[in-house]
């Protein structure tokens, strides 16, 4: 049996920073593994202009403590009034590395996002012109929709046809749950990827409502029943460059989580690359796992591949803390349910 795995340093192509107390408490839990991040832009106002993403990616860089070398990539949140040229001014300073499209209501923060994607033509038109990916959050809010039917009535009513649309625009469908987005994602040549988060490898919504309701398990979208995740499993260790990590780790304090409205997210910075070694290692994929983490993204996006490395050493059963601290109050760590036997030792 493998017992030491080296592969190149990761990437995590969706995350959650946060900012003020949470990003300097949840950062460090990523940059300790991963070198470059695509950081999500929904915060509190969203993060619409290139100005305000040159000062978010300070405030990052000025919480990084000393001695980790990480490089936040940053996006701009798409909504019916952005500006093309200042989204096309912004990728080619090179602050800009992707458009977040988060239909208006589909999760946390997501109220400026886009109602009539009719408005949005222009930048999306521009965005095929340049080649900046657009990282779409696929799901249908309508209220009609059943929650576990969303991401496949979006990608037939509205991804689709924005593809067909827009030829050359290059998108990524992040945090797919389904097998149909697995088999939509594959279809879709070299302009389409998807990301696949840590926690939807290992879970079903059954983790979530069986035996009394477990708020930690709840997000966006809503995990969905145990065949898509073995589908989601099947794609994540397939080999297939199409499919690479975004982990999603989205943290909430517990008060928000262990609510009668809880928040939608699952923090999983600090323990995702052992979690991956694990699901790996049970689909005898591990010789697969680099190519996940660290080489399908950048190739996607058009980056080079990191060229340090990290080491994985299976061994005993290895314990994450339960929660982080921050000065906002305790994040719970995603408990995946499983021992943990790969840990990071160089
Ligand atoms: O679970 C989620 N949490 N899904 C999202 O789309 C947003 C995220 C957050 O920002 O908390
Ligand atoms: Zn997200």
């Amino acid at each position: 049996m493998t017992e030491t795995l080296t592969i190149q340093r990761p990437d995590d192509w969706h995350l959650h920073l946060r900012d003020g107390a949470m990003l300097a408490a949840v950062l460090p839990e990523t940059a300790r593994h991963f070198a470059r991040a695509i950081i999500m832009p929904n915060l509190v106002p969203p993060v619409v202009t290139a100005a305000q993403a040159a000062a978010y990616r300070d405030r990052i860089l000025a919480a990084l403590p000393d001695g980790f070398g990480f490089a936040p990539l940053m996006t701009l949140y798409l909504t019916e009034e952005t500006d093309p040229d200042d989204v096309a001014a912004a990728h080619a300073s090179g602050l800009v590395h992707a458009v977040k499209l988060y239909p208006a209501g589909a999760t946390t923060n997501s109220a400026s996002g886009v109602a009539n994607f009719d408005r949005v033509r222009g930048v999306l038109e521009r965005m095929a012109d340049i080649g900046l990916p657009l990282c779409v959050h696929g799901e249908v809010t309508t209220p009609d929709i059943d929650i576990f039917d969303r991401e496949s009535v979006f990608i037939d009513r509205v991804l689709d046809p924005i593809r067909r649309a827009t030829p050359g625009l290059r998108v990524v469908m992040e945090h797919i749950t389904t097998s149909g987005a697995v088999d939509y994602a594959r279809s879709g040549g070299a302009d389409l990827a998807a990301t696949i988060t840590t926690h939807h490898l290992v879970i079903n919504r059954n983790h979530i409502l069986v035996g009394g309701i477990h708020p930690h398990y709840y997000c966006l979208p809503v995990a969905k029943r145990e065949t898509h995740r073995q589908a989601l499993v099947g794609a994540a260790t397939s080999g297939d460059g199409c499919f690479f990590l975004g982990t999603d780790s989205a943290p909430h304090t517990d008060a928000l989580k262990l609510s009668a409205c809880g928040c939608a997210g699952c923090f999983t910075a600090t323990n995702t690359l052992s979690i991956l070694a694990e699901v790996f290692e049970r689909e005898n994929a591990l010789p697969r796992l680099e190519g996940f983490t660290s080489r399908h993204g950048p190739g996607f996006y058009r980056l080079p591949v990191n060229t340090e490395t990290v080491t994985l050493t299976r061994g005993e059963p290895v314990t994450y803390p339960g929660a982080i601290q921050t000065d906002d109050g305790p994040v719970s760590v995603f408990d995946p349910g499983f021992p943990l036997h790969w840990r990071v030792t160089g």
